[in-house]
């Protein structure tokens, strides 16, 4: 039996739908104390045994403070919740010998080379991807090794907050702005399941899976994308600059062990589909 820890996010949510449309029996876990969840909170000491019953033999970790703003605005917080609270989860799933999903990040190489490999040094530059790098050190220095760790890069959904809006932006003919200078490697929500589907029947030892588009794309040509898929007017689309400080500069990478799961990089423009 699968375990989801955060089964109404982004990924949680559509994994267990997926599970649901394949007969895949699944648990799914969420602060709400809606029925068809099992209530934990990451932060509180609850007794884990009453939270994972005992046929449980793969647990996804979707849980967390998952912004970057978030993570920066209260870092005691976000550590709190994305470190201690992970790694105190995670030791006690080895104890039970349980099969461990760890959804990392692309971000972890902010400041590395363009399409780092899997076992490249990482370089965090945000709070938010130190504290992927730290969870991601405690699975990969343990003498653990039934686990994997997957590296997203942006999963785009209809529901990604920019996305819908600017959907409907683009829907009702109003112009949108998107940063030309800022560069993203999308992959789509289904791309993210599969990987991750694909790990859940494999179940590779020790293994690390950077999961992101081939090749970066800007935030401009990512609305291009968005038009050409929702086939509406390109015009609406205007350029713009970011001042933002620091612009990482590292957002694909080198994604050889996709190949493990018979998949590769998809192509940025895939990223709706
Ligand atoms: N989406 C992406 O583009 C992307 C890219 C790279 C990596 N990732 C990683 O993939 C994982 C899933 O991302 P996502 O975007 O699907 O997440 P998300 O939609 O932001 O949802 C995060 C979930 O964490 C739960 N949560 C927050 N604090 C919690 C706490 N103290 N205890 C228990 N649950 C808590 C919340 O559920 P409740 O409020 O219901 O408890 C929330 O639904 C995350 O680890 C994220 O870092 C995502």
């Amino acid at each position: 039996m699968i375990f989801i820890v955060g089964g109404s996010s982004l990924i949680g949510y559509a994994l267990a739908a997926k599970f649901s449309q394949s007969s895949v029996k699944y648990y799914s876990s969420s602060r709400s104390i809606r029925s068809s969840y099992v209530y934990f909170d990451l932060s509180s000491h609850l007794d884990y045994d009453l939270i994972f019953p005992s046929d449980v033999t793969t647990v996804v970790l979707c849980a967390g403070l998952t912004s970057f703003s978030s993570c920066s605005s209260d870092p005691s917080l976000s550590y709190n919740v994305n470190v201690t609270s992970i790694k105190r989860l995670i030791s006690y799933l080895i104890g039970r010998g349980i099969y461990i999903i760890f959804l990392s990040s692309n971000a972890v190489f902010e400041a590395s080379l363009a399409f780092s490999h899997e076992d490249a040094p990482r370089h965090p530059v945000s709070i938010y991807a130190y504290q992927k790098c730290l969870v991601e050190n405690y699975l990969i220095s343990s003498t653990y090794s039934y686990y994997s760790i997957i590296r997203l890069g942006k999963v785009i959904s209809r529901s990604t907050p920019l996305i819908s809006q600017w959907s409907s932006s683009l829907a009702s003919c109003k112009q949108i702005k998107a940063f030309s200078n800022i560069y993203t490697s999308p992959i789509s929500l289904d791309f993210a399941l599969e990987v991750i589907c694909r790990v859940i029947f494999l179940k590779p030892s020790a293994a690390v899976f950077n999961s992101t588009a081939s090749h970066d794309i800007s935030f401009y040509f990512l609305a291009l994308h968005l038009c050409n898929y929702l086939n509406l007017n390109f015009k609406n689309v205007v350029q713009s600059i970011s001042d933002q400080s620091y612009i990482p500069t590292c957002n694909s990478l080198s994604c050889s062990n996709l190949s493990l799961l018979d998949l590769y990089s998809p192509d940025p423009s895939n990223c709706f589909s």
